[in-house]
């Protein structure tokens, strides 16, 4: 392709000096280079130059991240995976590739990545909603409807309910398992308590969409859509502060320091891990089964009966945590939906807070912590 360009343009450059030089000699060979410069091949510009570049270093673009690599011992990504982890796959799924809608037909090849053709796609304006696994039909225009549909997570609050039913509160259940919302799940965090990601407590209200501001109020806004980086200069036209991670307009303190100068983000991450905290005590004195969080393998949280602080095995494999009860999954399930999005503080911090203090307060009546000492708020 750039080879066919480059001769392209040497032709009409020599072109311009036999019009100069008038030599015939020179005018009949062929994409002669002239006998003066300037000549740097590198100069010229390729069509789409700069946004290649910049898609191929993004992670869109990694063929070797886990995301894209975890099937390539198979033969193909299975119809349930590829939808999102695939061009070729998210094609099929919104019938791009002229199959039916809202399913994928596969097979899928493997070694798919997030291609050009993925947001570059006269049929994407034609999406209209964006179905969220708790049911919701969002609203999209245009390219939105590709991050929307990549980015939602794979659980809903609802799937927690269903699951724990009308089961014991305090009673520990080997039927339940893990529930994990899945990777990356910021449009699950941007539509808020609009979205249903998080499991939703009785009698409890949750902020919506996290609307922002005018300028900030789409993915692409934030994300340029090739590099996935987000500029923090325009930020600063209404916050002040070093780095995205350290803005904060709230002047209460969530996290019990009293500290309001630090970001919004330290306050959800040190409730987030209050509430890893207090998941462990549960485990420990409510549910009599202790477990361990292990953050780098599925399926996370690992038993360990006797509370030695190793994980047990099970035939020859870390033994799967298997003591849940409806109280403690739940709260594990917020506290994994609320750290599986790096962004979440610049997402929709209010429901991140909500959601982190609602599994507290829950936990401490069982632990008999007292909310008030803890500090934190909502
Ligand atoms: C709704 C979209 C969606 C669906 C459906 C989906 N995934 Fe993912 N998955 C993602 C996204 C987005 C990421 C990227 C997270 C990251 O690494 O930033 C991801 C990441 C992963 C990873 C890498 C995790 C890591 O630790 O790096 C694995 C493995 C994975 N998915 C497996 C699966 C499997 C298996 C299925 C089908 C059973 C599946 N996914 C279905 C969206 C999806
Ligand atoms: C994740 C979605 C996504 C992927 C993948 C993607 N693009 Fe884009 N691209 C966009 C969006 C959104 C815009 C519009 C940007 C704007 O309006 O500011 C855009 C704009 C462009 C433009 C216009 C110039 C610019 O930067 O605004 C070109 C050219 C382009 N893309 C080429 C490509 C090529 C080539 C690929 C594959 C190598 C690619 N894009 C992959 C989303 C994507
Ligand atoms: C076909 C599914 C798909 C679509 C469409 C998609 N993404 Fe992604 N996105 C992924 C996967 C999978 C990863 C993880 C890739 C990896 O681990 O290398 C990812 C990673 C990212 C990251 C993390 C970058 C990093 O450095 O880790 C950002 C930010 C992102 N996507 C934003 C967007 C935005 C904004 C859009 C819409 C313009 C979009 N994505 C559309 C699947 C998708
Ligand atoms: C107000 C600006 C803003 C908006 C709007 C926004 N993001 Fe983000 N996003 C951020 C910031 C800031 C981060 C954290 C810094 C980073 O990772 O670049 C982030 C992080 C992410 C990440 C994790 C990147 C990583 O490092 O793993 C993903 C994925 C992502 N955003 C996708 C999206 C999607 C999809 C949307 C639309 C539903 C969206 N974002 C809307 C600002 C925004
Ligand atoms: C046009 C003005 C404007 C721009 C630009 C803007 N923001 Fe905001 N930001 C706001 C407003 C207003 C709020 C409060 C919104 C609310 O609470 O509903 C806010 C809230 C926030 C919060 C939560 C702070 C807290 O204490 O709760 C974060 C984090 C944030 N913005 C990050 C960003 C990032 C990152 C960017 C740049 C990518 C950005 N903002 C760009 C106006 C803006």
């Amino acid at each position: 392709m750039s080879c066919v360009l480059l001769l392209i343009e040497a032709h009409s450059v020599s072109g311009q000096n036999q019009a100069v030089d008038s030599d015939p000699a020179e005018a009949t060979v062929p994409f002669a280079l002239p006998k003066s410069g300037p000549f740097t091949p590198s100069d010229i510009e390729i069509k789409n130059d700069q946004s290649i570049t910049d898609w191929f270093r993004s992670a869109h673009a990694d063929a070797a991240a886990r995301a894209f690599s975890h099937w390539d011992g198979e033969e193909e990504i299975n119809a349930v995976c590829a939808t999102c982890h695939s061009g070729e796959g998210f094609r099929d799924f919104h019938g791009l590739d002229g199959t039916t809608a809202g399913s994928v037909e596969g097979p899928i090849n493997t070694g798919g990545v997030v291609d050009c053709g993925t947001c570059h796609n006269a049929g994407l304006s034609e999406i209209k909603e964006v179905a969220f696994p708790s049911g919701l039909l969002h609203p999209v225009q245009g390219v939105e409807a590709s991050c929307m549909t990549c980015h939602q997570g794979r659980t809903a609050g609802l799937t927690v309910s269903k699951a724990i039913g009308e089961l014991d509160i305090d009673t520990p259940n080997p039927e339940l398992r893990f529930i994990n919302p899945h990777y990356a799940t910021a449009a699950a965090t941007w539509l808020g308590g609009y979205g249903g990601s998080g499991y939703h407590y009785d009698d409890k209200d949750y902020s919506g969409r996290f609307f922002h501001a005018r300028p900030v109020s789409s993915c692409v806004s934030c994300h340029e859509p090739h590099t996935l980086e987000v500029a923090f200069e325009p930020c600063l036209t209404c916050h002040q502060a070093n780095s995205p991670e350290e803005i904060r307009i709230t002047r209460q303190s969530y996290d019990g320091s009293g500290d309001t100068n630090k970001g919004i983000r330290a306050d959800i991450q040190a409730n987030a891990a209050t509430l890893m905290e207090m998941v462990k005590a549960y485990a420990d004195d409510v549910a009599d089964a202790p477990m361990i969080y292990d953050g780098t393998r599925y399926p996370y949280f690992f038993a360990d009966a006797n509370g030695d602080g190793v994980i047990d095995e099970s035939e020859g494999r870390p033994a799967a945590y298997t003591s849940w009860t409806p109280r403690s999954l739940r709260a594990a399930y917020n506290w994994k939906l609320v750290t599986a999005d790096p962004g979440n503080y610049a997402h929709n911090p209010p429901y991140m807070l909500e959601l982190l203090y609602d599994s507290m307060e829950d936990l401490s009546v069982p632990l008999g912590t007292d909310m008030q000492a803890l500090g934190v708020l909502r």
